[in-house]
C-alpha cells in the first residue's frame, strides 16, 4: 500500500495532481483572506460610523438642553429628568448600545444608564481628554463581556463647553457578521478545492492513461526483452501523446526490422562457421586416415604382387598392423570427440589422481629442466569422474605444456575447492598461445604442430569430456608469457 502510494507520488501523474491542488488551495486561500480582511474593514468602518451618526445626533440635542439650562428655561431637576428619559429612550431604540452617560465639564456623571453611577466622578481617560480639547475620541474596549465601541463627544457650542456625552456600542453584531462572513469563505475554499481537485484528477487520470499505455507496452517489451511481442492497438491521437505513440511505433518498427537483419546474419554466420568446421573435420580425418591408408594399400600391393621372402612378409604385416591401429586410435578420438563412448564414473581423488599421472612426466620435464610445481588444496573431497577418460584430458594439456614450454621453464598444478567445483589449473610459462588462433584451439584437428607430431583432436576431445562430468574447460594465455588452462569440474 504504502510503496503503491510512493509510486504514485512520483508518476507524472501524481506529481501534476499534487502541485496543481496545492497551488489551487494555496490561492483560493490567500484570495479569500485578502477578501475576508477587506470586508472586515468596511464592515468596521460603517459600523463606526453608524455609532459616530448615533453620537453626533444625541450630542445636538443634549447640547440644546445645555443651552436651555443656562438660558435657566429649564431647571437642574427638569435637565436630569430629561437626560434620564433620553438615556432610556436611546437605549431602548437601539439594542446595541450597551451605556450612555452625560458629564458635566467638570466631570461629574449627570446622568447614566446606570444609575449608582449617578453624581460619581468621571475618571475615563478618553472623556476627560474630550472635555479638555473639545474634539470626539473613539477607543475600543471590553463592556463585561461584550467588546465596545466608545464614543465621547463634547457637548459644546464653538469655545463654551457644558460638558460630555459618552456612548458605549457593542460590536458582537458586527463581529458575528464578520464570523459568519469567514465560514462562509472557508466553505468556498473547502468546496473549490475538492471541486478542483476532482476535475484535476480526472483531467490528469484521462491525459496520463495514453502516456501510461505506452509505458506499460514499453515496460513489457522490456521485461520479456522480445520486440515481436504483440501489444494492444492505440488509438490514432491527434496531439502530442499521437506523435509520441508514432515516434515509439516507428523505433519499434526500426528495431524489429534491425533485429531481424541481425539475426539473419548471425545465422549466415553460424553456417559459415558450421561449414568451415564440417570442412577442417573433414580435410583432418581424410588426412590423418590417409595417410595409414596409402600405406597399408602400399603393403597390401607388395605382398599380393613380390615374391617375398618370411621376415619382409612379417615387416609388412606389423606395418599394416600399424596402420590400421593408427587409424582405430583416430576413430577413437573421434568418437570419444562426438560423445558416443560410454563413460564410466568412479570416485575419484583428485590430487592423488594428478600426482600420479605426474609421475609420468617427471623424466621429459627433467629433460628440459622445467620445474613441476604441485599447489594442491588438501579440502576437496573424491569427485565422481572416468578415471581414464580425465587421464586423456590432463595428459593432452600436460603434453601440450612441455611442448610448449622452452628450457628451465615452470609447470604448476593447482587444485582449489570453488563453491561445489573443483578449480584445476596448468600454468606453464611457455611460448603462449597468439590471441589470432585463440578461439580456434578447441576446434577438431586444428593443430600447429608438424605433421605427424599432432592430430589436433587433443582439446576437442578434452572439452568434450570435461563437459560429458557436467564440468569447462578455459584457457588464458599471453604470448611470451605462458598459458593457464582452467578445468572447473563439480564436486558431487
Ligand atoms: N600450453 C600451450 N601452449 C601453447 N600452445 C598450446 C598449448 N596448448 C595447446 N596449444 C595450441 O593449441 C593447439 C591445439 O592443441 P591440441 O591439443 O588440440 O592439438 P595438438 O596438441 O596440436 O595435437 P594432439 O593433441 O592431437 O597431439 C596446439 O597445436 C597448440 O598450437
Ligand atoms: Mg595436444
Amino acid at each position: 500500500m504504502i510503496e503503491r502510494f510512493r509510486r504514485w507520488i512520483f508518476s507524472l501523474q501524481g506529481k501534476f495532481i499534487l502541485v496543481a491542488s496545492f497551488c489551487i488551495f494555496v490561492f483560493t486561500l490567500t484570495g479569500s483572506l485578502i477578501i475576508i480582511s477587506r470586508e472586515e474593514r468596511l464592515y468596521r468602518q460603517d459600523f463606526i460610523n453608524q455609532a459616530k451618526v448615533i453620537s453626533e445626533i444625541s450630542r445636538l440635542m443634549l447640547t440644546n438642553v445645555m443651552v436651555y439650562n443656562d438660558l435657566g428655561m429649564m431647571d437642574k431637576q427638569d435637565v436630569v429628568d430629561y437626560l434620564d428619559y433620553y438615556i432610556m429612550n436611546l437605549m431602548e431604540q437601539d439594542r446595541r448600545i450597551r451605556y450612555v452617560a452625560v458629564i458635566d465639564e467638570k466631570g461629574n456623571i449627570l446622568a447614566h444608564s446606570n444609575i449608582s453611577e449617578f453624581g460619581h466622578l468621571c475618571k475615563d481617560e478618553p472623556t476627560l481628554k474630550t472635555l479638555s480639547t473639545l474634539s470626539t475620541s473613539i477607543t475600543e474596549s471590553k463592556f463585561k463581556d461584550d467588546s465596545v465601541v466608545n464614543i465621547a463627544a463634547p457637548l459644546n457650542i464653538s469655545t463654551k463647553n457644558w460638558g460630555a456625552l459618552r456612548i458605549g456600542l457593542s460590536t458582537k453584531e458586527v463581529q458575528e457578521s464578520i464570523d459568519g462572513i469567514k465560514k462562509e469563505r472557508a466553505l468556498i475554499v473547502i468546496f473549490f478545492s475538492i471541486i478542483s481537485l476532482t476535475i484535476i484528477s480526472v483531467g490528469a487520470k484521462v491525459l496520463a492513461k495514453p502516456v501510461i499505455r505506452l509505458s506499460k507496452i514499453m515496460d513489457g517489451i522490456k521485461t520479456h526483452g522480445d520486440l515481436e511481442r504483440q501489444f494492444p492497438v492505440l488509438k490514432d491521437r491527434r496531439d502530442e501523446i499521437g506523435k509520441l505513440q508514432n515516434s515509439f511505433l516507428w523505433m519499434l518498427q526500426r528495431l524489429r526490422d534491425a533485429d531481424k537483419e541481425h539475426k539473419k546474419t548471425m545465422e549466415v554466420l553460424g553456417q559459415t562457421e558450421k561449414m568451415v568446421s564440417i570442412g577442417r573435420l573433414a580435410s583432418g580425418v581424410a588426412h590423418e586416415i590417409n595417410n595409414p591408408l596409402s600405406g597399408i594399400a602400399l603393403c597390401f600391393k607388395n605382398l599380393m604382387e613380390a615374391d617375398l621372402d618370411d621376415s619382409t612378409k612379417e615387416r609388412l604385416v606389423h606395418a599394416v598392423n600399424d596402420g590400421l591401429e593408427k587409424i582405430k586410435k583416430i576413430v577413437e578420438q573421434l568418437l570419444d570427440f562426438s560423445r558416443m563412448s560410454v563413460t564410466e564414473k568412479t570416485p575419484v581423488n583428485i590430487n592423488d589422481f594428478i600426482t600420479r599421472l605426474l609421475v609420468l612426466f617427471n623424466y621429459p620435464a627433467s629433460k628440459k629442466e622445467i620445474k613441476v610445481v604441485n599447489d594442491l588444496s588438501g579440502d576437496i573431497p573424491e569427485m565422481l569422474m572416468d578415471e581414464n577418460k580425465m587421464a586423456q584430458v590432463f595428459m593432452n594439456i600436460l603434453i601440450n605444456a612441455l611442448q610448449a614450454t622452452d628450457m628451465g621453464g615452470t609447470l604448476t598444478i593447482r587444485t582449489r575447492p570453488d563453491n561445489g567445483f573443483c578449480t584445476i589449473s596448468i600454468v606453464d610459462t611457455g611460448i603462449g598461445i597468439p590471441p589470432d588462433i585463440l578461439p580456434n584451439i578447441f576446434d577438431p584437428f586444428f593443430t600447429t604442430k608438424d605433421v605427424g607430431e599432432g592430430t589436433g583432436l587433443g582439446l576437442s576431445v578434452s572439452r568434450g569430456i570435461v563437459e560429458q562430468h557436467g564440468g569447462m574447460i578455459e584457457v588464458d594465455s599471453k604470448v611470451g608469457v605462458g598459458t593457464t588452462f582452467t578445468l572447473r569440474l563439480p564436486i558431487s
